[in-house]
């Protein structure tokens, strides 16, 4: 069986995300899409970056709550989401439908070739929050957080300094995401005491999955890496 590392050198990369389409959508929704999606959804246009410019990413958004809260409240920042699962897309789209956003990009493409077409050093802040765990040890391979992915992937792109900012209330893809970073040699983690990776920040917006978890008695966690 090859490596994810292996995988990652033959650009040939296993599916990290689940269904792409859950619930039927209503004829509004589905108009919403079909619009969405002959616009086309190439977030970036080659436009060149702007130093000064803050750019944030989120990386499987699902249905939008944290990324739509982000957006509203920082309109000097464009903000970019990834999401695949068409249900989460077509969500946020009805919000954005409702109350039009200038600074805020959308793809339902797999973030990992994408990251391609955006600029090195791009991004002051990356967010992945409660990234699908794939508990099977046999399905551990599709596990989107490793360390080709932090290091080979998403570093390049991201800012001197940059923050990625990592969030999962599964106890075994804990274990794993601790491991992966502590072998990445482009993310350092300067955590002093328990309350680091505990205590969400103040003005945080809590996800779906966040609250689901919360629901079920499982703790969440934040990790705060920085970019080299
Ligand atoms: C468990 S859900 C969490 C959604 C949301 N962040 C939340 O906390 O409610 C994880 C999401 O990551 C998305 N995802 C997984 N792999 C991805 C990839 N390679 N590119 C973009 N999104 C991805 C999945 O489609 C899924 O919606």
């Amino acid at each position: 069986m090859k490596s994810e590392s292996q995988n990652y050198q033959n650009n040939h990369l296993i599916r990290s995300f689940g269904r792409i389409k859950s619930r039927k959508f209503s004829d509004h929704k589905q108009s919403l899409l079909s619009d969405f999606i002959k616009k086309g959804s190439d977030p970036f246009s080659k436009k060149g970056s702007d130093p000064l410019q803050r750019n944030v990413l989120e990386i499987g958004f699902g249905f939008g709550d944290f990324l739509f809260e982000k957006v509203k409240k920082n309109p000097q920042i464009n903000f970019f989401g990834f999401e695949p699962h068409l249900n989460g897309v077509v969500n946020l789209l009805a919000k954005i439908e409702n109350e039009p956003l200038n600074n805020l990009q959308i793809s339902c493409e797999d973030v990992r070739p994408a990251l391609e077409k955006f600029p090195e050093k791009f991004f002051d802040e990356v967010y992945i929050l409660f990234s699908d765990p794939w508990p099977k040890s046999k399905h551990f391979k599709r596990r989107l957080i490793t360390k080709e992915f932090l290091d080979q992937t998403l570093s390049p792109k991201m800012k001197n300094a940059g923050k990625l900012i990592i969030a999962t209330d599964h106890d075994s893809y804990k274990t794993w995401i601790l491991a992966e970073f502590l072998r990445s040699e482009k993310f350092s983690w300067q955590a002093n005491s328990k309350k680091d990776w505990q205590i969400f920040p103040e003005d945080w917006v809590e996800t779906k999955y966040q609250k689901k978890a919360q629901i079920e008695g499982r703790v969440s966690v934040i990790f705060q890496l920085t970019n080299q």
